[in-house]
């Protein structure tokens, strides 16, 4: 027992494990940066928008629902997150690849996750529980349409859009609020696999993501967006014809076209990943000024969600770690002592540990106050039925955006995702999809009768998108 250094090594070696992320656990990431090429200074004051500044970027892409060591190329929507370290504090933009939502409520969402993970008997994924769930929660069909899609199994997170997805705020030197959604265009160019195709990389890796991205950018082949807003003034919001606010929708691009604001590129591989990429803590919940929330239900509950899963996996003082902590700015608060109280905060005058003082402890600053936030309506759980709003959209992606090829694909990834499901369920998911548009039912009918060999993806699905709309 005298050898406390095998001790201490057998100690240390049971406590290498933390707990993996409730959802979105098996990830990769990336460090670069986010230059400012347009000027959108007249919506926001955030200093990560002014003209021609570069701030340092933290990325983390990930699958929703598989554990860590589930493998890369399944079919699930992709996390897209982003933390920048800017003059003010860090700013998270924890988004997807889809502009849009499975749900609008939160309190949908653990009974979703739930739906996406193991069966507690079987302790096998459950297709029966995803569409049962779904068939329930029409809302849900514009994201599973996206989920069925090419782009469902994207070749890795270089060839895929990035969205912030909900409605956030910017305001403005003069206090003038504006809604505002985030786009991060691919400027690699779209890539996607087909089931078969997914099949074979699994064979082959497990981990084709990591080595795409590691390789890329190891090499110097540094993968980039075009990042974009949309802006609606914050007055319009009750004239839409949808609610701006209700995650199952995009704002068209018709009304709300796209705005460059400049471009992300990343540089380096993280040197520790589980010191930076493991140990990194996204949340919604942190905005620096200029930039705000809105009224939208999910993005108000996401608000608390993620401190309280970082203080959970990480730790109470999570915050202070390399990945976390501000890089740019001067952290002034009260939190003090407790777990991992390993930094110190108290400026230099130990009087100064509560708020207010008279010892020149630091002092709320007026000048990045929010605007008031304007809501209005009533607070309640109210269950929006079958309206027809919510198949507008997916019917617009379906006939307006898809091809008849990718039509073709979406109803055969559908049918084989359907196909272990009971015929009740199937029924009440195929209802669904007639409501989206009659050639959709029928299509993905038509496919679960005769499945067919896969089309191919287009030969030119890797030609690189312009950079603007
Ligand atoms: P637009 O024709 O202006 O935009 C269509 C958008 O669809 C493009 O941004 C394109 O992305 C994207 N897209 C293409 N194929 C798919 C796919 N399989 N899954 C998801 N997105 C895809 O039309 P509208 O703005 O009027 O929107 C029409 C429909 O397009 C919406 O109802 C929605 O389903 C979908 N969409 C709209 C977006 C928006 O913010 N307005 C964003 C993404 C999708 P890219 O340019 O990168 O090729
Ligand atoms: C991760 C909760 C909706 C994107 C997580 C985590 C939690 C969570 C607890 C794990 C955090 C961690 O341990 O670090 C929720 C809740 C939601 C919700 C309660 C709805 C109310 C969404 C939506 C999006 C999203 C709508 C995208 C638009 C992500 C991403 C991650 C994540 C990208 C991984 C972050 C990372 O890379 O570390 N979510 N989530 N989530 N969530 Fe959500």
């Amino acid at each position: 027992m005298q050898d406390y250094q095998l001790i201490e090594k057998l100690a240390h070696q049971n406590r290498e494990r933390i707990p993996e992320r409730a959802v979105h656990a098996k990830g990769w990431g990336a460090q670069g940066k986010f230059t400012v090429t347009h000027d959108i200074t007249k919506y926001t004051c955030a200093k990560v928008f002014r003209p021609g500044t570069t701030t340092e970027v933290l990325a983390r892409w990930s699958t929703v629902a598989g554990e860590m060591g589930a493998a890369d190329t399944e079919r699930d929507v992709r996390g897209f997150s982003l933390k920048f370290y800017t003059p003010d504090g860090n700013w998270d933009l924890v988004g997807n690849n889809t502009p849009i939502f499975f749900v609008r409520d939160a309190y949908k969402f653990p009974d979703f996750i739930r739906t996406q993970k193991r069966h507690p008997k079987t302790n096998m994924r459950s297709p029966e529980a995803m569409f049962d769930f779904w068939a329930a929660q029409p809302e849900s069909v514009h994201q599973v349409t996206i989920l069925m899609s090419d782009r469902g199994i994207p070749v890795n997170p270089m060839h895929m859009n990035g969205y912030g997805s909900h409605t956030f705020s910017f305001w403005n030197e003069a206090g003038e609020r504006f809604w505002v959604k985030f786009h991060f265009k691919t400027q690699q160019g779209h890539k996607y696999y087909t089931n078969k195709e997914a099949e074979e990389v699994i064979g082959r890796t497990r981990e084709a993501t990591q080595e795409d991205l590691y390789n890329a950018i190891d090499t110097g082949n540094f993968p980039k967006w075009t990042m974009f807003v949309q802006i609606m003034p914050e007055a319009d919001a009750d004239k839409q014809d949808f609610n701006p606010f209700d995650l199952t929708k995009v704002w068209p691009h018709g009304a709300f076209p796209l705005i460059e604001v400049g471009e992300l590129e990343m540089n380096r591989n993280p040197d520790n990943y589980f010191q930076m990429v493991e140990n990194a803590a996204y949340s919604p919940s942190n905005v620096v000024p200029g930039i705000g929330y809105s009224p939208d239900k999910m993005l108000q509950a996401r608000v608390f969600s993620y401190a309280d899963a970082h203080r959970y996996r990480l730790g109470t003082h999570y915050e202070m770690l390399p990945a976390n902590a501000p890089k740019a700015a001067n952290v002034n608060h009260y939190h003090k002592d407790g777990p991992m109280r390993f930094f110190t905060n108290d400026f230099g005058n130990p009087d100064a540990y509560y708020e207010p003082n008279q010892y020149g402890g630091p002092v709320a600053d007026p000048s990045v106050k929010e605007p008031p936030l304007r809501i209005d309506g009533d607070a309640d759980r109210y269950h929006q039925d079958h309206v027809d709003a919510d198949y507008v959209q997916p019917r617009a992606l379906y006939t307006e955006v898809m091809d008849q090829a990718e039509r073709d694909r979406l109803h055969s990834n559908m049918a084989a995702a359907m196909a272990p499901c009971s015929d009740a369920v199937k029924e009440r998911w195929y209802a669904v999809l007639g409501r989206v548009h009659p050639d959709y039912e029928a299509g993905v009918r038509a496919a679960a009768k005769s499945p067919k060999e896969e089309n191919a993806l287009p030969v030119d699905s890797d030609t690189p998108v312009e950079a603007a709309e």
